[in-house]
């Protein structure tokens, strides 16, 4: 061995090379810290002022009207120029709060704010509370610097203050919030979340309203479902933020799993995607990747089961349980695009689930509705939280039992009955535990926690065994494959192709093993019946061979793509988006608005139509079931399913299913860049219903 040269250690790390690639900054990071997204015209302009717009109907929920009467009233209200006034050079100090989960583009909402305030008065401050709502009510901020917001520019996550999931809804919490507010001496409060945080908005903008003191709400979630438009379906915003980064996100991931699994061709992949309710971004992926199955919980829910419709009204009865999905029939839909395409030879696939599917399954909906009640009574009437006073699965599980066989006092009759009790009990313990999992402390159900895929999957197996067994599940065999093998064996592959396959005088390119051959016992049975097979022959390897080749292994792989895509760099369009909802605030802060939500008009066009505006959040907000009582809240938008982009995915369900001999029709979306060359500006589902909008999609025509 020749002598080596020795370095020292601190010679290595002190090289120039070694340091540049080490660095924490990368050069991907370095680009999107310099990159300047493009803003509206109107920012462009010397200062903005906002001019009410009465385009718009809402139809007002009376205990909106009730609860928030001085925000109640507001209008659209449009970003316009104007010339620069007094109010618009004033040093303002707000502060910004992040709350719930993260979302890409968070960060350049704060730059946007940033920029507008510093450039109108360089004395303007602005304060990040720490790690959410919490930061509000305890106090704990940091005032942003140049430093500070130009190391997260264009980056992913809510690094750079942190997040939470607290609500600000209890007397003591908003007097607490309220203080920290005025201490702090703040013109603005700007609430940067979701549904639930939007809310909190409008509650903490009515409480704070005669101190002056303004609150904007921005409109944040990968999971797409703030989507508002006016009482006649006027789009005031398309989509909320982060949402199509997540999208692609996960939309890469899965289109590689498509190449793997079209390479390997051995696993079923089943992929979950985040979405705590709405399926909004397992559309996306469909319309981005072509995976083969994709489900979409909002068209399950519609799901009628005619068979059984039917059998129930020539017994003149009605069958209601006919209405709506059940696992199991799930689970029946599935084995169907599995045997289908196994009976192409293709014994591999991808299949997206959405994670809030259960919501759309009526038995366990149910489930989640009497357990969101039972939990929610238990913390009102107890000292000690549910969860805690119940810390083991058997603990809870006897809590629900003794429900029925002793009903405490002030819960509703029949919440828990031994037939819920009865169902429950079949289902897997990993299972029961999800369901009962802690709710969020806006008491909504946590589905990420539950692993609905490993329940499907369960189901799946079970029954891929049943017809496997009844030989309804095999793998189809290329014809030429089966000649090939037959005649280098010199055996008459027309003369056996009739005993061993129920298809072989069609022209089809894959044959099916017939029916009744299960197991090389019952290949023997189907050979002797034919006169091919004496009673002391042995099946001729070919033939065996063949055969096996016909058994399929169902093979599986699950994922969960939810924290790693929702912690994505953003792509070009949350960039820009992001950047111009930070400008929209603070002209929504400057010119005195308060109970708003900043958005852009037409953001489901190309960014020459896009327009600043701010949306009033209560005209907005209705009653909904929380922790088992009617609270007010901002509306969540589900998937539409008459709509265009809906309509477009269920029309290619069949192709890309993609059970036939051909290829598969995985689509490619490519990384997440910066420079939108040759990929689209701005989610699919978002371009498609632009192009239709207001249009009933039809089949016939
Ligand atoms: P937000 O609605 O707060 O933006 O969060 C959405 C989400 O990412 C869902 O998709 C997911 O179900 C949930 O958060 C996960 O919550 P957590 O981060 O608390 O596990």
């Amino acid at each position: 061995m020749p002598d080596r040269t020795t370095v020292c250690i601190q010679t290595l790390l002190k090289n120039p090379e070694v340091q540049s690639v080490v660095s924490s900054i990368s050069q991907v990071m370095e680009a999107r810290q310099s990159y300047k997204p493009a803003v509206c015209g109107v920012f462009d302009s010397e200062a903005t002022n906002l001019e009410n717009s009465d385009e718009y109907r809402f139809e007002i929920d009376k205990d909106a009207r009730v609860a928030l009467p001085n925000i109640i009233n507001n209008k659209v209200q449009v970003v316009a120029p104007c010339e620069k006034t007094d109010r618009h050079s004033k040093a303002f100090h707000i502060g910004i709060v992040f709350s719930g989960g993260p979302a890409p583009g968070g960060h350049n909402v704060i730059a946007g704010l940033y920029d507008a305030a510093k450039k109108a008065n360089p004395d303007s401050r602005i304060f990040g509370f720490l790690v959410g709502p919490d930061g509000i009510i305890e106090g704990e901020y940091v005032e942003l610097d140049d430093q500070r917001v130009d190391h997260y520019r264009n980056l992913g996550g809510f690094t750079m203050i942190k997040t939470g999931r607290t609500k600000i809804d209890s007397a003591e919490k908003m007097a607490l919030s309220r203080q920290t507010i005025l201490d702090m001496g703040l013109d603005a409060l700007v609430v940067v979340g979701g549904d639930d945080s939007n809310t909190n908005a409008a509650f903490l903008a009515q409480e704070l309203h005669d101190d002056g003191i303004q609150v904007i709400g921005v409109p944040k979630t990968i999971d797409g479902d703030i989507q508002v438009r006016d009482a006649d379906g006027k789009v005031l915003c398309a989509m909320s933020f982060g949402f199509h980064t997540a999208a692609r996100a996960f939309s890469l991931s899965i289109s590689n799993l498509c190449t793997d699994s079209s390479s390997d061709i051995k696993y079923w992949h089943i992929c979950k995607v985040m979405g705590r309710v709405a399926s909004h971004l397992a559309l996306e992926v469909a319309l981005q990747t072509h995976a083969n199955l994709n489900l979409i919980g909002e068209d399950l829910a519609d799901y009628v089961d005619t068979q059984r419709l039917s059998n129930a009204q020539q017994k003149g009865e009605v069958d209601f349980t006919a209405y709506g999905m059940t696992l199991r029939h799930l689970s029946r839909l599935i084995c169907d695009a599995i045997v289908r395409r196994a009976a192409v030879g293709k014994n591999y696939g991808l299949i997206v689930i959405p994670e809030g599917i259960l919501e759309f399954i009526n038995e366990i909906e149910v489930f989640i509705i009497k357990l969101n009640t039972i939990i929610a009574n238990y913390n009102d009437k107890h000292d000690r939280d549910f969860h805690a006073s119940f810390p083991r699965l058997e603990d809870k599980l006897e809590y629900l039992r003794r429900l029925f066989r002793d009903m405490p006092k002030g819960l509703a009759p029949n919440v828990w009955n031994a037939r819920d009790d009865d169902l429950f009990n079949d289902l897997p313990p990993f299972f029961q535990e999800g369901l009962l999992t802690e709710r969020d402390s806006h008491g909504n159900f946590q589905f990420s926690q539950v692993q609905t895929e490993k329940v499907l999957l369960g189901l799946v197996e079970e029954y891929l065994d049943i017809l496997r067994d009844q030989g309804r599940y095999k793998m189809g065999i290329h014809r030429p494959y089966y000649k090939k093998t037959l005649k280098s064996s010199g055996l008459d592959a027309d003369y056996y192709g009739d005993i061993l396959f129920k298809d072989y005088q069609n022209s089809s390119e894959y044959l099916l093993i017939r029916d009744s051959i299960i197991s090389i016992r019952t290949l023997k049975t189907a050979l002797e019946q034919a006169g091919a097979l004496g009673d002391e022959d042995v099946i001729h390897p070919a033939i065996i061979k063949i055969y096996k080749t016909t058994v399929p292994k169902f093979k599986t792989q699950s994922h969960f793509y939810g924290y790693d895509g929702r912690g994505s760099d953003p792509t070009q369009f949350d960039c820009t988006y992001t950047y111009n909802l930070g400008l929209t605030v603070f002209s929504l802060v400057a010119n005195g608005a308060t109970g708003q939500m900043a958005a852009i008009r037409n953001l489901e066009h190309g960014f020459d139509r896009w327009e600043p505006i701010g949306v009033p959040i209560a005209p907005l907000m209705r009653l909904e079931e929380r922790k088992g009582k009617l609270t007010l809240v901002l509306e969540k938008s589900i998937v539409d399913v008459t709509a265009p982009a809906f309509q477009v995915v269920k029309a290619h369900r069949e192709k890309w299913l993609a059970a036939n001999p051909g290829e598969d029709q995985y689509r490619r979306p490519g990384q997440i860049r910066l420079d939108n060359v040759n990929e689209e500006d701005r989610p699919i589902t978002l371009m498609i219903n632009a192009l239709f909008q207001d249009c009933q999609i039809t089949e016939e025509g």
